[in-house]
């Protein structure tokens, strides 16, 4: 198979790691950043380049990032991506669920949609909701609404804390993403779901001194069966 993984700026460990997987197994790879993609389209055909290379003929589109860019970047990014996927490139993860696992706002409306219990969570861009809701949860996140590995959620049991948090986080264009706290015994469960099957799971331990269980936090990652 011809396959495309698109990362964001820059090439991570994990996109190595893919490419060489999916080499290892006689595919040929085309690895690439979405900023370095263009597109055409006309009434009668769809166009789509990585640099100067045409690439209608792949099998599979890996997409692993959006990178990172202006609201009008990013808009243009995921409307090619979807274009791709209307054009007929099968991209995985396609671009709506991938955009949703991204958003961490649109992950809770989607999981609480499906029937499962999700945290509480407020989001908003005012400094004074959020210091309500703070004092409201006692103990509470904020979490980067495009975060991942753990960097950047901030646990507050002090509500003025994280008003001051706020404060300096909406002044550099970030809303707020505020979750209620949830006391574990040291550990979350990951289950990766394909299609409507749990295929693999695991539990992740936290390291001592930290409540995030992020492997890139110190945490620990253990296949393990769950219930
Ligand atoms: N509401 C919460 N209550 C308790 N722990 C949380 C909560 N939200 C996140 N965590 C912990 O912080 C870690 C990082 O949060 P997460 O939302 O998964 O962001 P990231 O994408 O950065 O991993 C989680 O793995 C979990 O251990
Ligand atoms: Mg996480």
């Amino acid at each position: 198979m011809k396959v495309m993984i698109l990362y964001g700026q820059s090439l991570s460990l994990n996109v190595r790691d893919l490419a060489e997987a999916a080499e290892r197994l006689g595919h040929e790879v085309l690895l690439g950043s979405i900023l370095n993609m263009s597109s055409y389209v006309d009434s009668e055909v769809s166009r789509f380049w990585l640099g100067t290379r045409e690439v209608m003929d792949i099998d599979v589109c890996l997409l692993r990032s959006f990178g990172p860019g202006s609201c009008e970047e990013l808009t243009r990014r995921i409307s090619m991506v979807e274009h791709m996927e209307f054009a007929g490139i099968r991209v995985v993860n396609p671009c709506y669920p991938f955009r949703r696992a991204r958003d961490k706002y649109a992950t809770q409306y989607v999981l609480a949609k499906a029937g499962l219990p999700v945290a509480r969570t407020f989001t908003t861009e005012s400094i004074y909701r959020g210091y309500e809701m703070a004092k409201e949860f006692g103990e509470s996140v904020y979490k980067p609404i495009l975060g991942s590995r753990g960097y950047g959620s901030l646990k507050f049991s002090d509500p003025d804390l994280a008003f001051d948090a706020y404060k300096m986080l909406t002044r550099v264009g970030q809303p707020l993403v505020i979750q209620e706290y949830i006391p574990n015994p040291g550990r979350d469960i990951r289950v990766f779901v394909v299609g409507e099957e749990a295929v693999a799971s695991a539990y992740k331990y936290r390291a001592g001194g930290t409540w995030k269980t992020n492997v890139a936090q110190g945490g620990r990652m253990v296949a393990e069966e769950v219930p």
